[in-house]
């Protein structure tokens, strides 16, 4: 499988991105952090296009969440923060190249961050930046491939909980190891502590989580996986995690 991923360097601007840490973000240290991040995707076999960041979007380089590429067809989301509405216009005429696009419209609005995606089917969180319109939007694009809405409360995203890791098995937090949605799948669950870290990017027998969780290293290493870890504790500060930074999708045939 050709597996490619669009990424953006965060700019100077990155230090104004949403965070509901309120930390300090060390910009030089997060651009350091993002070329480790590019070179993890490198060595998990992907191909890497890095995009000039975008000093008008702080948060753009947050590349999952504008758009995302399911099924052969590219979906161009309508980001649910105020401040991020336009980022996806800057990857549609890219993604157009190579798929067929369809565009999230008002009132609907969906971020990528919400959106889980298996072999068979798709799951979208219900969240702040993702409302009811943008998953029936969704699901009218997918069609048929089901798609099925679950709430998302207390975090940002679907994926700041829940994330694939092939071979139908998800990385969960306790909260969502229960849900009736996953019943059939095997739903590995972070330590108490380590909840960040289920938030990982699945690529096949690779997977990339973020250092300085060894306990769910170590799980995910005993599940068969290779692990490569990748600092981002600036990327963290504005609530991102590893699968935030990148859009991954396979070559159109
Ligand atoms: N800081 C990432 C986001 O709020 O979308």
């Amino acid at each position: 499988m050709n597996r490619h991923a669009l990424v953006r360097p965060p700019g100077r601007s990155f230090a104004d991105a949403i965070s509901s840490t309120g930390a300090a973000i060390d910009v030089c240290l997060a651009q350091h952090q993002h070329e480790l991040y590019c070179d993890a995707l490198r060595l998990a076999g992907v191909r890497v296009e890095v995009l000039p960041p975008d000093e008008r979007y702080p948060d753009s380089c947050f590349m999952q969440d504008p758009a995302l590429v399911i099924d052969g067809k590219a979906i161009i989301a309508r980001p649910g923060a105020i401040s991020r509405r336009g980022e996806e216009l800057l990857v549609a005429p890219l993604l157009g190249q190579h798929f067929p696009t369809i565009h999230i419209e008002a009132p609907g609005t969906l971020e990528g961050g919400d959106v889980l995606v298996l072999s068979d089917r798709v799951y979208v969180g219900e969240s702040d930046r993702t409302n009811q319109a943008g998953i029936e939007q969704l699901r009218a694009a997918l069609h048929p491939l089901p798609v099925e809405a679950m709430r998302v409360q207390g975090l940002l995203h679907l994926l700041s909980g829940v994330t694939y890791l092939g071979r139908n098995t998800l990385l969960a937090v306790e909260a969502f190891a229960g849900q009736p949605e996953f019943e059939g799948m095997q739903v590995l669950v972070v330590p108490a502590g380590e909840e960040y870290a289920c938030n990982v990017l699945g690529l096949g027998e690779t997977v990339i989580a973020p250092e300085g969780y060894p306990r769910t290293a170590a799980m995910l290493a005993c599940h068969g996986l290779r692990v490569l870890t990748v600092p981002v504790s600036e990327f963290a500060k504005a609530d991102g995690g590893v699968t935030c930074l990148s859009l991954i999708y396979t070559e159109a045939i």
